[in-house]
């Protein structure tokens, strides 16, 4: 039909293409003759060529055309930085950034937010200038968190979006398939590339049954995760079907979608239905609730559709989960958790429990946890442990400000934060107990490992519904089950809670609170983009030279490393996340965690120059400045862990040519050729032995680089002697493009000017 349904009411111009997914699908459905499941019909109903491509889950690799991208601040810092030099004039999808990251939570949401608009000024400066001028939209700090912005705006049922989040899956509650990516990927979709995945496998969750008492769309996840553990997601999408999914609310899909990233899942997704409709009429998306129901057929999975895996969950007989210490996967039944806290010595005093973030601060979560907290008031009880509330954007903080849930929670104690992640991600200035004090803390949140919310690794944090926090927070004791036992209130009389209960959605609607929204201006060409030149946060990316045609020869080995190099061996986090959009600046954390063969020691290699041993990058950046190109040895399954793309940025910031290992993590090694490097690996693994830390290297047959075409590294000994062995690459033909031309980006600004 001729309908056009805007993919969201702020960007009037960009289309929903349901017909797409159709077209494709006549295709498809040709070429595999059976039935498909939901995120099969999404998915290849997304592909670039869909008559070409190779279908076979698990181990092809689909090129896919995404419908949009977002960004949160951390990690938009570089993606926007590599982007402007594509050259382009604005993103090739609609693309939005989201201030959510770097708000530290101290004293409460107004205070905090005002701090961090002082610490973060040029990150946001940066931020509001470049997405002005490129065309993006711009979320300003206290907004909200991503994905709860992206529910509230930009999610459609039948969508294929990429972030630069784990928990960009939030959005499969609105029927999208969503995934959280590196920084890489959203540059190459911004740019106008095709998005790369490995066709994923196909969880079944089968829901029967009805939610009931206490037990929430949280506890759904928090079972899944117990049943299929932290990696028993890896390289699947878990899909939600059967009747049992009616009875769940739109936002309390997202929650399970969202928690989905803690099973390693490439993405979970519900199929569309009349809680997605009434969500969307809610937020004022009626049209794009019509236009999905026309295209209904397409947005659940076919009848007698394969399933790798299916689990069965009965909803009217599961019970509210606490899951953790230490990992989201080990989960305990409600009435099995003070077994379980007395046989393992966790500590039974609950010192916080934190509500809300971008997994459990909808309406209806924020409704259900001041139905507790009325209860408890009305029995003149307060909190005893402390107890923060986060909203997931302004836009819930205003209408349950307006609606009274803020009050009902503040009333016993509760503190209001900034909309933001704040302790969800770390930004939490805890005071109440020492680093290395053992204690316990229950958030509604997805993630528990380590120190992830306060730094401190004798934290024991659980995670749990909104509504067992709240409960909890009140007997401020982990062995509390509101289910079966009793509090005393200030009548000194026991009570127990009744169940929890609370509007679903704002019976007056949503208040969309302050504007906290810029949208690109008419006219970007007069936009500057703000880097201050002595910032040491941001740093504009200077173009990667071309290759200059000639054979490089006695290089020197900067580093043979030993055993595991993940890329946070070969660009540390923690601190050094300051630096993330400065280059240079971060660059000073090049592999300094990878082991050197020849010592067994951390950053500290033997400058082949000077003799004298000194750090990786500091003797990396001295080569550089020499003109001498330099190669990195590497072990097996080198770069693994998370798609960073400072990992390869920096040894090619760094003057680095080659990067030769026994194997590559798959992501790493495409990050590498996208910017520019050889990734290059032994023909015969053994070879590695043969390399000493002090030969000098030629790498022979780039004047022939082809696809499958192997290379000839020869090892120039210090005794005099040669060995040469044979180097395999992954490269093809528009790879090699990206080595000649400097990078993937220099060929995009190359083929932009065209
Ligand atoms: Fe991530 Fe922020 Fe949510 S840190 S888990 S997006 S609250």
């Amino acid at each position: 039909g001729a309908t056009k349904v805007p993919m969201s009411l702020l960007e009037p111009k960009a289309y929903i293409n349901y017909q797409r997914i159709e077209d494709n699908l006549v295709i498809i459905r040709d070429r595999l003759k059976r039935p498909l499941t939901l995120s099969e019909k999404i998915l290849y109903g997304h592909l670039d060529d869909p008559a070409n491509q190779d279908i076979v889950r698990g181990t092809s690799y689909l090129k896919l055309r995404p419908d949009r991208v977002a960004c949160q601040d951390a990690t938009a810092q570089m993606a926007i930085l590599q982007f402007m030099s594509a050259g382009m004039d604005t993103a090739a999808v609609p693309t939005t950034v989201h201030c959510d990251h770097l708000i530290e939570a101290q004293i409460g949401g107004a205070k905090d937010l005002e701090r961090a608009k002082n610490i973060n000024k040029e990150v946001y400066d940066f931020l509001a200038t470049a997405t002005a001028k490129y065309g993006l939209g711009f979320w300003k700090p206290g907004s909200g968190i991503i994905h709860q912005i992206i529910l509230e705006n930009y999610a459609f049922p039948g969508g294929l979006m990429i972030g630069t989040d784990s928990h960009t899956p939030n959005a499969g509650g609105l029927g999208m398939i969503a995934c959280g990516v590196g920084g890489a990927d959203a540059v190459d979709v911004m740019a106008g590339l095709p998005w790369e995945l490995k066709c994923p496998k196909v969880i079944g969750v089968n829901l029967t049954g009805k939610l009931n008492g206490w037990t929430a769309p949280k506890d759904v996840i928090l079972k899944v995760a117990g049943i299929l553990t932290v990696k028993g997601g890896t390289g699947a999408i878990v899909e939600y079907t059967g009747p049992g999914v009616e009875s769940l609310s739109c936002t309390g899909m997202a929650t399970i979608c969202n928690m989905g990233a803690e099973i390693g899942a490439t993405t979970s997704l519900f199929p569309f239905n009349h809680r997605m409709t009434d969500y969307l009429k809610a937020t004022k998306r009626d049209s794009i609730a019509e236009y999905a129901k026309r295209f209904q057929h397409n947005l659940k999975a076919d009848e007698g559709a394969d399933y790798d895996q299916v689990i069965d969950i009965n909803l009217s007989e599961l019970e509210p989960h606490i899951n953790g210490p230490f990992t989201p996967d080990l989960a305990t039944p409600l009435s099995k958790f003070k077994e379980a806290v007395e046989q393992n010595n966790w500590p039974t005093e609950l010192k916080v429990g934190l509500i809300g973030s971008c997994t459990n601060s909808s309406y209806e979560d924020m409704s259900r946890a001041a139905s507790i907290a009325r209860e408890a008031h009305e029995h003149g009880l307060s909190t005893k442990s402390k107890f923060t509330i986060t909203p997931g954007s302004e836009q819930v903080r205003a209408t349950i400000a307006r609606d009274g849930q803020i009050a009902a929670l503040e009333e016993v104690g509760g503190l209001v934060l900034a909309n933001a992640c704040g302790p969800c991600i770390g930004q939490w200035d805890r005071r109440d107990v020492k680093k290395g004090e053992s204690n316990s803390i229950i958030t509604s949140y997805n993630r528990n490992f380590t120190g992830r919310n306060d730094a401190n690794p004798a934290t024991h944090a659980f995670v749990a519904s909104p509504d067992l926090v709240t409960a909890m927070v009140f007997a401020g004791d982990l062995r509390f089950n509101p289910v079966t036992d009793t509090l005393i209130g200030a009548d000194g009389k026991p009570f127990k809670f009744s169940d929890p209960s609370g509007n679903e959605l704002p019976p007056r609607g949503y208040d969309p609170g302050e504007n906290t929204f810029q949208a690109p201006p008419a006219d970007r060409a007069s936009v500057q983009v703000a880097v201050d030149p002595k910032s040491d946060r941001l740093q504009l990316l200077k173009p990667f030279q071309p290759w200059d045609g000639k054979t490089p020869t006695d290089l020197p080995i900067l580093i043979k490393a030993q055993g595991k190099c993940t890329t946070d061996h070969i660009s540390a986090g923690g601190p050094w996340l300051k630096y993330r959009g400065h280059l240079e600046n971060i660059s000073q954390n090049c592999l300094i965690g990878a082991i050197n063969a020849e010592n067994g020691e951390a950053n500290k290699v033997k400058n082949q120059i000077t003799g004298e041993y000194a750090g990786v990058p500091a003797t990396a950046a001295y080569y550089r400045d020499r003109g001498i190109k330099w190669v990195v040895v590497g072990d097996h399954n080198y770069g693994e862990g998370s798609s960073r793309e400072h990992a390869a940025l920096e040894p090619r910031f760094l003057g680095g040519l080659a990067i030769i290992t026994r194997s590559f993590a798959r992501i790493h090694e495409t990050n590498l050729k996208k910017q520019g490097m050889l990734a290059l690996t032994f023909v015969n693994p053994d070879d590695y032995d043969k390399v000493r830390p002090t030969d000098k290297v030629d790498v022979l047959g780039l004047e022939s680089f082809a696809p499958g075409k192997n290379f000839t590294l020869v090892l120039k000994h210090d005794d005099g002697s040669k060995e040469e062995i044979a180097l395999a690459h992954s490269f093809n033909e528009g790879q090699i493009e990206w080595f000649k031309a400097g990078s993937a980006l220099n060929l995009m600004a190359k083929n932009a000017q065209k």
